[in-house]
């Protein structure tokens, strides 16, 4: 067998970009190694076969960016649809517009405030606690909202995400709790958002569609490595603490109970997302994902709907790793991870499980870019050292 020109552990969104730069502009030959039965990491999706509609398999996936070069880079392989993503919470037998905006607090507090009016409310109620000198969670989201709307949407949410109460948590979990004292509620607030016009994995699947890029489905690093490595250059982004055997401990991660349900109704709650902000109702959120995509509507089968409630909980071995945890234990290992990687032959790691970073898919575009740019392309047409 001959040997690839680089090999790229991971078909997620910072594999595939690092696959398709190198491939059609470069000219080399890419072999994929990909542990799981399909390609595009957590952004996969796929179409209900019962009624056709398109779920992502590893939780709700939202594209939204503000770099230019990131959303030309994605419009090569995809349009986008002009969905612009809203989230809905549930509290006390209400629902409420998040995020936090004069709708909710008009509604809440059962009075109509005037711009003003609901900032000098919220900074009379932040006023209970110093931002600076705050303790835990709790005292950093009072100091940043105030009591009442910090026990409605902030204390039951975040205590059934991390499993713990936001007295025990650390403030710097929370940085900024945004009010926004206007009407508007679209959750994101970049230049750019939507979602794939054929589905996430058409998107994907078109990154990959190259002769010089072969993907290995089913196949784990860890059994082939001897034939690669410090053979050919490796982009390595699955979990940075099991390339090295765990050898500093495990970092730790939250991952997410998907439970997937057809329900037999056209429309189960008239939107694609709804938190569940009371404390004892186990699950964090709802979606229905075909709302995702009004424009299929004619596509979908009538009657039914696809929901998936939201569990949220620590990652055990053998779970899928979603939000790093990113205690003072995970930073003290995590530099030592970088550590050996950086002095790990011919090896570079990206991408959320490599970095043991939370990116957004922009993000991961945007750093595969980066690194092509700064470390693959220099090293390929240059001869620049590899680290
Ligand atoms: P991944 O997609 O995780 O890909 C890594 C791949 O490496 C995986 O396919 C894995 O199977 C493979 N792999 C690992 N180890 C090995 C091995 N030993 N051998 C072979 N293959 C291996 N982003 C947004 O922009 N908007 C959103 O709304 C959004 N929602 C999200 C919701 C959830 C629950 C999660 C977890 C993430 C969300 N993201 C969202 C982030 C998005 O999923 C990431 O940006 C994207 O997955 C990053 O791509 P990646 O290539 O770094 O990692
Ligand atoms: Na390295």
């Amino acid at each position: 067998d001959q040997l690839p020109d680089l090999v790229i552990v991971g078909a997620g969104l910072f594999g595939l970009t690092i696959a398709e730069r190198c491939a059609e502009e470069l000219g080399l030959r890419v072999l994929i190694l990909e542990r799981r039965h399909h390609l595009g990491g957590n952004a996969y999706s796929e179409r209900d076969p019962e009624t056709n509609v398109e779920v992502h398999k590893y939780g709700a996936h939202l594209f939204h960016t503000s770099n230019e070069r990131v959303w030309e880079y994605a419009n090569r392989f995809t349009s986008f649809t002009d969905y612009r993503h809203k989230v809905f919470g549930k509290y006390q037998g209400q629902v409420y517009s998040l995020p936090l905006n004069l709708a909710l607090i008009n509604q809440f507090f059962g009075k109509s405030h005037t711009p003003d009016e609901a900032r000098a409310l919220i900074a009379e109620q932040s006023a209970e606690f110093d931002t600076a000198s705050a303790t835990n969670l709790e005292e950093k989201a009072i100091s940043l909202i105030g009591r009442p709307l910090y026990e409605a949407f902030i204390k039951g949410y975040t205590g059934k995400q991390w499993q713990t109460d936001p007295t025990e948590l650390s403030a710097d979990i929370i940085t900024r709790l945004p009010v926004r004292y206007t009407f508007q509620n679209g959750w994101f607030s970049d230049t750019y958002e939507g979602l794939p016009v054929d589905g996430y994995t058409a998107w994907l699947t078109r990154m990959a569609d190259h002769p010089n890029i072969e993907v290995r489905l089913e196949t784990d690093f860890f059994e082939v490595a001897d034939d690669y490595k410090g053979k050919v250059p490796i982009i390595y982004t699955g979990p940075v603490d099991e390339y090295f055997g765990n050898s500093e401990g495990r970092l730790s991660w939250r991952t997410v109970d998907l439970e997937e349900s057809v329900v037999d109704t056209d429309d189960f709650q008239g939107t694609g997302v709804v938190n569940y902000n009371d404390q004892d109702v186990p699950y964090t959120r709802i979606i229905e994902f075909k709302h995702f995509h009004p424009e299929r509507e004619k596509t979908h089968l009538p009657g039914k709907s696809v929901i998936v409630h939201e569990y949220s909980r620590f990652a055990e071995e053998g779970d899928e790793p979603y939000y790093p945890v990113n205690t003072a234990d995970d930073r003290a290992k995590l530099i030592k991870y970088r550590e050996l990687a950086k002095a790990e032959p011919m090896v570079l790691f990206g991408g959320r499980l490599g970095t043991y970073k939370y990116l957004d898919m922009h993000m991961a575009i945007g750093a595969a870019l980066s690194m092509y740019d700064n470390k693959l392309k220099p090293h390929f047409t240059e001869g620049a050292e590899l680290t």
